[in-house]
């Protein structure tokens, strides 16, 4: 990105935030979810007997992150202005606890005085300068508190990495000796991580901690819930839904991460645990899947084979002391066969109810074998561009981790079995070599071996697709116009079909709240005249971003912990009451990008390492969100995962790799809730822009997962030529592809003026056709139809 751009997306986002406006009025219903959503995040590491604190505990609290706590990170997924925020100290001093006073004044005076503003876009602080104790300090807290509780912060934000740095991946020098005095002179030490993104934790190894809490960034109710889980009012359930690694440079996309041009996703379907159990366990400090309570469970499971799917029975029985609820992981262990496969795979998982202790719950598992299938991208099997299940034992685990698993059956399976047949799709055009799991001597081993290349073009698919394309028609009545949706497109004018698939221009649209995203739908007076409404877009993952209140919610990766799709669900009905309430349409949520590496800017927004811990998240949510006629928009379809020079870099990725794991989340998420939109990414994806990818767009969403749904692009758009058709360009190209709306609309950030790309290419016989304009603006009214109608 050029410095011009960098300028003028800062003043995009300094605009919407001048102000805040209207009541600090707070919905309860939605306090009380979210309290209970971050408590359910916090996820248990370590327990030496010190947790549950019990009532009169003399704490002292240490790290300025227990007043200045990251809440949440920054950017489009960060800025909301909640109507309260609790700290930890906050959060604590509500419970029957005997908190250090003279340490928490102590805080208070030094964070009072040493204020840090947040800062410019992209320029915002990662962490906070700690205050210096004496070791004098120290000691005397240590003679009035038995306990020590030491609060590390974090915070990373859009359009910047994490960097393998003290002070972001690494403790500050403060940092460290805070904790080596606190350790020095408390015998008992709880150590709290509050941070959206994984960071090095090997230096907890080095010490004797007695309790190890990773609190991720929870959101207004952020200390509430600490004091929840630290008193025991909440049991900790939360499991993690990334691996943490000893070392950065143990992630397998260490080495191929953040550079500028391109990166070569070399590592391939081996992401996060899937790289670590198949090849390296012994490198990880805590495996995904991990978290403590407070109370234990017992697992009974049997596995029941039918014709082509498995039944897994599972019952849970709470065997400690305490109420608890208990998170029920099924992993499955394929063939290795001639593709080579991870060893394990998250299958399904549920999360019981709060059991009493001696209480059991039984739940069931269909595992559809189709479910288990690999996509050979090479045609390695003798079944190119296939899903296919290779011959063997398909192994089932079930357990409450990664390392917490017991084998319960097996399916054995005679013949190869091909479960979808398709066509080679978005592969990559630059060779590299990628990870693929040998076995040798009864050994997986790590060999690297070159992608398969794309044969053949998209020129043929697109021509091919030109000539299947149907008129546009559709005899549902639109909103109250009294004209069919046929009539109303036919009606258009070329201006008007322009003007219908992009946005309005800027953001901030004045037909929305202050501060909205921006807005399409009846961008023009003529639309509007017939009877297109303004459709009003607003951020974010975390919470409405507007200058009104909003409720702040726990960052994506605290939601993916709690493993509770009902909760998630029941959170994404009163979030959608509220984007009523607050006057908007769509809510551009939730981020669903795969946590490739720990340094990922974004990775707050979004949940998961995992793509079926990632799809069935984003699925409960905007089927909970939608309940109440409003628009969600999973984001950023595809690839999004780094912000280095984000809006020109080239995801190389195998077509496997997209299918398995990049692309995975998505599919479930539309296949089980429909979403009314879709954002594409900034990126290339095999050297394509997201909003021209006419296969990830019409092939994969519209033709293979059947989407019925509009697509918007991230806002602002690279201005490109179809390299394939002459008279293509810019917007035409973009509806070429099916990404149906440009966002916010204008041409580019600095101008925002619109473009004439689109009306110009259907002047030219080999330019945009009519037709495909059409459905386009089809796929727009479709959409409007369903949140206004
Ligand atoms: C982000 C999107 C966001 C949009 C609107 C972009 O910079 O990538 O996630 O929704 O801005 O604020």
């Amino acid at each position: 990105m050029s410095n011009q751009d960098n300028v003028s997306e800062l003043v995009q986002h300094i605009n919407i935030k001048e102000g805040i406006l209207g009541e600090k009025n707070f919905n309860t219903k939605m306090s009380a979810l979210l309290r209970q959503a971050a408590a359910e995040s916090i996820v248990l590491l370590e327990n030496e007997g010190v947790l549950p604190l019990k009532a009169n505990n003399k704490l002292a609290v240490f790290g300025r992150s227990q007043i200045d706590y990251f809440y949440v990170g920054y950017g489009s997924g960060g800025e909301v202005n909640p109507p309260y925020l609790v700290n930890v100290i906050q959060g604590l001093e509500e419970k029957d606890l005997l908190l250090n006073k003279v340490l928490i004044k102590k805080y208070q005076t030094f964070s009072a005085n040493n204020i840090v503003e947040d800062g410019i876009w992209g320029q915002w602080p990662r962490f906070l300068e700690e205050m210096t104790l004496t070791n004098e300090e120290v000691k005397s807290a240590s003679e009035d508190s038995e306990i020590a509780l030491i609060v590390i912060g974090r915070a990373a934000g859009e359009d910047r990495e994490n960097v393998l740095e003290e002070g972001s991946y690494y403790l500050t020098q403060k940092e460290k000796q805070m904790i080596d005095q606190v350790t020095h002179y408390f015998e008992k030490v709880i150590l709290v991580i509050n941070s959206g993104n994984v960071i090095d934790l090997s230096w907890t190894e080095n010490y004797a901690f007695s309790a190890i809490l990773f609190a991720w960034q929870g959101g207004m109710e952020s200390g509430n819930a600490i004091a929840d889980v630290l008193m025991g009012d909440v049991n900790p359930s939360a499991k993690l839904p990334d691996t943490i690694a000893r070392h950065y440079e143990d992630y397998p996309s260490a080495k191929q991460f953040g550079h500028e041009e391109y990166v070569e996703y070399v590592e391939d379907i081996y992401v996060g645990y899937r790289y670590f159990e198949t090849f390296h366990p012994e490198k990880v400090i805590y495996p995904f899947g991990y978290g403590l309570s407070y109370t234990q469970f017992a697992m009974d499971s049997e596995l029941l084979v039918n014709d082509k799917s498995v039944t897994i029975n599972v019952s849970v029985t709470n065997i400690g002391e305490m109420p608890g609820k208990e998170v029920v992981q099924v992993y499955h262990e394929p063939p290795q066969g001639k593709l080579g496969k991870p060893k394990r795979n998250l299958i399904e998982f549920q999360k019981t109810e709060l059991l009493q202790p001696g209480e059991t719950e039984n739940l069931n598992f269909e595992i559809k074998l189709q479910d288990l299938a690999s996509y050979d991208d090479s045609g390695v099997t003798g079944h190119p561009f296939s899903y296919v299940l290779e011959a063997g034992e398909y192994q089932f685990y079930v357990g409450d981790s990664l390392i917490n698993l017991e084998l319960v059956g097996n399916y054995h399976l005679e013949k190869l079995l091909v479960i979808q047949k398709l066509k080679q799709i978005a592969a990559p055009v630059e060779n590299f070599n990628r990870l693929v799991a040998t076995l040798e001597e009864g050994q997986l081993v790590e060999t690297y071996q070159p992608v398969t290349l794309q044969k053949e073009s998209v020129k043929e698919r697109v021509l091919q697709h030109l000539e299947s394309l149907s008129e546009v028609s559709s005899e549902e009545t639109f909103l109250d116009t009294g004209k069919t949706v046929s009539e109303l497109i036919h009606s258009f004018s070329k201006e008007e079909l322009d003007a219908l698939t992009r946005g309005e221009g800027p953001m901030n649209s004045s037909f929305g709240p202050k501060g909205n995203a921006g807005m399409f739908g009846g961008t023009i007076e003529s639309l509007r005249q017939k009877g297109i409404p303004p459709v009003i877009t607003t951020d974010g993952p975390a919470g409405i971003r507007l200058n009104y209140y909003a409720s702040l919610l726990p960052c994506g990766t605290a939601f993916a912990s709690t493993w509770n799709l009902e909760l998630l669900e029941g959170i994404g009905i009163e979030f959608g009451k509220e984007l009523l309430d607050l006057g908007s349409d769509m809510i551009l949520a939730p981020g669903m990008n795969i946590h490739r590496n720990p340094l990922g800017g974004r990775n707050f927004e979004y949940f998961s390492e995992d793509p079926y811990l990632t799809g069935k998240m984003a699925a409960s949510y905007v089927i909970g969100v939608q309940s109440n006629q409003v628009a969600a928009c999973p984001k950023h379809f595809a690839c999004n995962n780094q912000e280095t020079n984000r809006n020109y870099n080239d995801s190389r990725v195998s077509e496997r790799a997209l299918r398995e794991i990049y692309l995975k989340g998505f599919e479930i998420c539309v296949k089980e809730s429909n979403p009314y939109s879709i954002m594409s990414s900034y990126n290339k994806i095999n050297g394509v822009w997201a909003h021209y990818h006419f296969d990830l767009a019409t092939e994969i969403l519209r033709n293979e997962w059947k989407y019925q749904g509009c697509i918007l692009t991230d806002w602002w758009m690279r201005m490109a030529k179809d390299p394939n058709f002459e008279h293509v360009e810019n917007n035409a190209y973009r509806v070429r592809a099916q990404v149906d709306i440009l966002m916010p609309g204008g041409k580019d950030f600095v101008t925002k003026e619109s473009d004439d790309s689109l009306i110009q290419s259907l002047e030219h016989l080999d330019g945009i056709t009519l037709k495909e304009v059409q459905h386009s603006a089809l796929n727009v009214l479709n959409l409007i139809q369903k949140i206004k109608g």
